[in-house]
């Protein structure tokens, strides 16, 4: 069975909480919830999440020793400011998919600035929830 980790980034232990116009009412447990039943038995999923920079960095590097199919990643804010998280995806051999819940493109135009996706082999933008799971399915 293929072994994917999957990482968001700052703030996206709130949801639920914040902005729920935005990024819907179910939590980041739910949503992880709600991903494994997709996905049932067809993959073996790992979720970090973290609100600092240098983690992330740290848990990307560890993955490139690791022996997942693929990463999906929902950088947060960092998709649109870390040449660090862009640098440390690179060093991964295997597919990384970033996704984000909002359609970024209609919202502020700073988040139209987007510098980890340029690291990454596909983007999903303003699918919600349903953008981790069909991430990972698309790897399967
Ligand atoms: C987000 C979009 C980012 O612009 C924002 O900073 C987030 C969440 C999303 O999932 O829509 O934290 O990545």
């Amino acid at each position: 069975m293929p072994s994917f980790l999957i990482i968001n980034g700052p703030n996206l232990n709130m949801l639920g909480k914040r902005e729920p116009e935005i990024y819907g009412a179910q939590t980041l447990d739910e949503i992880a919830q709600y991903t494994e039943e997709k996905i049932g038995t067809a993959a073996k999923i790992e979720w970090y999440q973290s609100n600092i920079e240098g983690e992330i960095v740290g848990r990307l590097q560890l993955a490139a020793s690791q022996n997942y199919r693929a990463v999906v990643i929902n950088p947060g804010a960092y998709a649109h400011t870390s040449v660090a998280i862009h640098d440390a995806i690179k060093i991964l051999k295997i597919p990384v998919i970033e996704v984000h819940l909002s359609n970024v493109y209609r919202r502020e135009s700073f988040r139209e600035t987007l510098l980890t996706a340029k690291a990454c082999l596909a983007i999903m933008t303003g699918l919600g929830k349903d953008a981790y799971w069909l991430a990972v399915k698309s790897q399967i």
